[in-house]
């Protein structure tokens, strides 16, 4: 496995891997879900880049990016460990140089849901994906259901600018009990921890009254906010119950959605969604 950090060491190194090439882009503290991704591109492809970068452009003031956890030591043996071919670790100076003035802003899908609280997140998000496509120029690129709205906003944006890249979205990985993997849940302390599981809590209880035909947005909305606010450490930001593709809210009767939140647990903010579908949809 082979570390880079300059963008000529990268375009040099790049040539010497074999097509397909897969690219897992990450902000490093790695876990299981970014491995899942990982071992889903080696699968696939015949060489693998994994991008490490926390991209200050997708925080805002008062965000984690300070306190956002790094360990690139432990990153880099659990890379190897899953057979990565090439690391790519740019500097903040080299992506975003003091003269840096163009932007990716993918209009309609990154309004809503996340998009209304975190102001500019998509713009970051969208803006250092292209740069790390056009850097990589990878065959196919490997992102986390985790994020379903970041999935949705770069789907666009490689239909909208003509990437000839194939986006592949993974499942999303959870702890045995049911937490969502995340590098913030380092955040979180014992007591925190504990109380987190109310996000899945509450996505489960939706999806089982779901099951049992309550097709209500508003009702799956309110069983989900009732599950959260039982949870004293708990303040739930948002709840949404969202067409899958379009992520307008949904009202009425409902067949498909995209049901998502973002919580406080502590200071700590979480997310975590599931999809719930009619089992002849
Ligand atoms: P990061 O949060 O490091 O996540 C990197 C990738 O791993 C994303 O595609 C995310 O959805 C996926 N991921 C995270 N947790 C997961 C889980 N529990 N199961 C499955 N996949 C999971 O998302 C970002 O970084 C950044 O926004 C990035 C795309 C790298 C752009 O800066």
């Amino acid at each position: 496995m082979k570390t880079v950090e300059t963008f000529d060491a990268l375009q040099e190194a790049l040539l010497r891997l074999k097509r397909p090439l897969g690219l897992v882009p990450t902000m490093g503290y790695l876990h299981k879900g970014h491995l899942s991704l990982v071992k889903r591109a080696k699968q696939d492809c015949a060489s693998v880049v994994v991008s490490i970068f926390a991209n200050p452009t997708q925080f805002a003031p008062g965000e984690d990016l300070e306190n956002y956890p790094r360990d690139i030591d432990r990153d880099l043996g659990l890379l190897k460990g899953v057979g990565t071919n090439l690391v790519w670790i740019p500097s903040v100076k080299s992506m975003y140089p003091d003269d840096f003035q163009t932007w990716i802003n993918v209009e309609g899908v990154s309004k809503p849901l996340e998009g209304r609280v975190r102001i500019n997140h998509f713009r970051g998000v969208a803006t250092i994906v292209s740069k790390l496509f056009n850097s990589v120029r990878p065959d196919k690129a490997y992102f986390g259901q985790k994020d379903a709205q970041q999935a949705v906003v770069i789907e666009q944006m490689n239909r909208d600018l003509n990437y000839p890249i194939e986006i592949v979205i993974c499942p999303i990985i959870r702890e045995p009990d049911g937490l969502a993997m995340s590098s913030r849940n380092s955040y979180l302390n014992e007591r925190e921890r504990h109380a987190a599981l109310c996000l899945s809590r509450g996505l489960n209880t939706a999806r089982d009254a779901f099951q049992k035909g309550e097709k209500h947005a508003d009702k799956i909305r309110e069983i989900v906010a009732n599950v959260v606010n039982e949870e004293q450490l708990a303040e739930l930001q948002y709840v949404s119950c969202a067409h899958p593709e379009t992520l307008e809210e949904l009202e009425g009767e409902i067949e498909s959605c995209l049901l998502s939140m973002a919580v406080f647990i502590g200071r700590t903010r979480l997310i975590d969604n599931i999809v719930l579908l009619q089992p002849n949809t």
